[in-house]
């Protein structure tokens, strides 16, 4: 086994692989172009000062299952307002947007169920669709043709599944694409399919109008559809820690009962579902965030524009916060990604296998509190790193 772990090191360390956490000081000064804390959130003094409120009044941690005595009136309030955030009719918070996943696919999969995935799909989902022991087909990315192809295989000789799910992002982590939301909903409609989306990426993101920074279903006719479940994360825009899964009552009853991930695991510390609280009320107060992003995002593409045409096709407009750029190989990201920290700029460093087309990846964020001057001087930074790239 150790000579084994040895050859794995080596076999990463080759293929330029490695990955390897990099500690920020308290109080370090870079421009944040990787993280996920897309509004702000994370040390708003208000979020902040939420989490420290609710351990000193609540403890330190959960101190247990939240069916034993892990639940406090903190836990309820969250879910009331994740529900309505996000136009659904109820919530269930688990102790990460992981074990969310991980948890409505396991308690709605199993023999008898189709999972229908695009191929996109996080790295989370994946492991639900593994855990659930579910017959699981993937579709080439955004392709709705194919996922009614492959709907319309349950009914062949060989195969009786009476339930399925089409499992799809809303916004794609990596490439930071949408998906076609409304196709999707008309599809598992015509199949009696559940559509389970991961607003990760979008919640507190997208939205138009008045449903501003309330992700992609609120204010549309996905919310509160039953055939539509939303999981989300409270460890990006909410700035926070934790995951929910969002749904009908009845789902909700179905999960608390059912879903291994949320019954046999500690609850979600108080002090994270207090700041996820205070996040979420921030976000339908403050929809500047939202719109700062999306701003910020449009900033972000148009300096970079020139630099990076040379590595192939980036969107026009990010959906989300989330600006893909294709590179050339891992070891050309890792030398970008390493020459911007160098210069006062982190960036996010995407290689195999954690991408899911394969191809390496810059992954800047258009955080909401960037100044203008913070993408100026990032994509100047940025332009001269990648114009030097052979
Ligand atoms: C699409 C998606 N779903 C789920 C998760 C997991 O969420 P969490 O970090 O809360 O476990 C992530 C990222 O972390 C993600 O990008």
């Amino acid at each position: 086994m150790v000579q084994w772990l040895e050859r794995q090191a080596a076999v990463r360390e080759r293929r330029g692989q490695v990955r390897r956490p990099l500690p920020r000081a308290a109080g370090e000064k870079f421009i944040d172009l990787a993280s996920n804390d897309y509004l702000g959130l994370s040390a708003d003094p208000r979020v902040a000062g939420a989490a420290a409120e609710a351990a000193a009044r609540w403890g330190a941690g959960a101190t247990s299952s939240r069916l034993v005595a892990g639940t406090t009136q903190l836990h309820l309030d969250l879910e009331q307002e994740l529900a309505a955030l996000a136009g659904m009719d109820a919530a269930l918070v688990f102790s990460s947007g992981y074990l969310a996943n991980i948890g409505v696919l396991t308690a709605l999969g199993g023999p008898g169920t189709l999972i229908v995935a695009d191929e996109h799909c996080h790295a989370s989902m994946i492991d639900g669709f593994r855990l659930s022991r579910s017959r699981t087909q993937s579709f080439t990315h955004n392709s709705v043709a194919e996922a009614g192809r492959l709907l319309a295989g349950r009914a062949l000789p060989g195969h009786s599944e009476p339930r399925a799910i089409i499992a799809v992002e809303s916004v794609y982590s990596v490439l930071g694409d949408e998906a076609p939301l409304q196709d999707l909903l008309a599809l598992a409609e015509q199949h009696d399919a559940m559509l389970l989306i991961d607003e990760a990426h979008s919640l507190g993101v997208t939205g138009t109008g008045s449903f501003l920074g309330r992700g992609s279903v609120a204010g549309t006719a996905l919310a509160g559809h039953p055939n539509v479940i939303v999981t989300a994360t409270l460890s990006k825009a909410l700035g926070s820690q934790g995951g929910a899964v969002l749904g009908s009552p009845l789902l909700r009853e179905h999960l608390l009962n059912r879903a291994r991930s949320f019954i046999f695991d500690t609850g979600l510390a108080p002090a994270s579902a207090a700041a996820a609280l205070t996040a979420a009320r921030i976000i339908r107060d403050e929809p500047w965030r939202a719109a700062s992003v999306r701003g910020n995002a449009g900033l972000l593409t148009a300096g970079l524009a020139p630099a990076v045409a040379r590595f192939g096709a980036a969107p026009e407009h990010p959906a989300g916060a989330v600006h893909s750029i294709p590179m050339p190989s891992a070891e050309s990201v890792q030398a970008v990604a390493e020459a911007a920290r160098r210069a006062g700029v982190r960036v996010g460093c995407f290689r195999p296998p954690s991408v899911p087309d394969g191809i390496s990846r810059l992954r800047l964020t258009a955080r909401a509190t960037l100044t203008p001057e913070e993408i100026e001087d990032s994509c100047a930074v940025l332009r001269g790193i990648l114009e030097e790239l052979p």
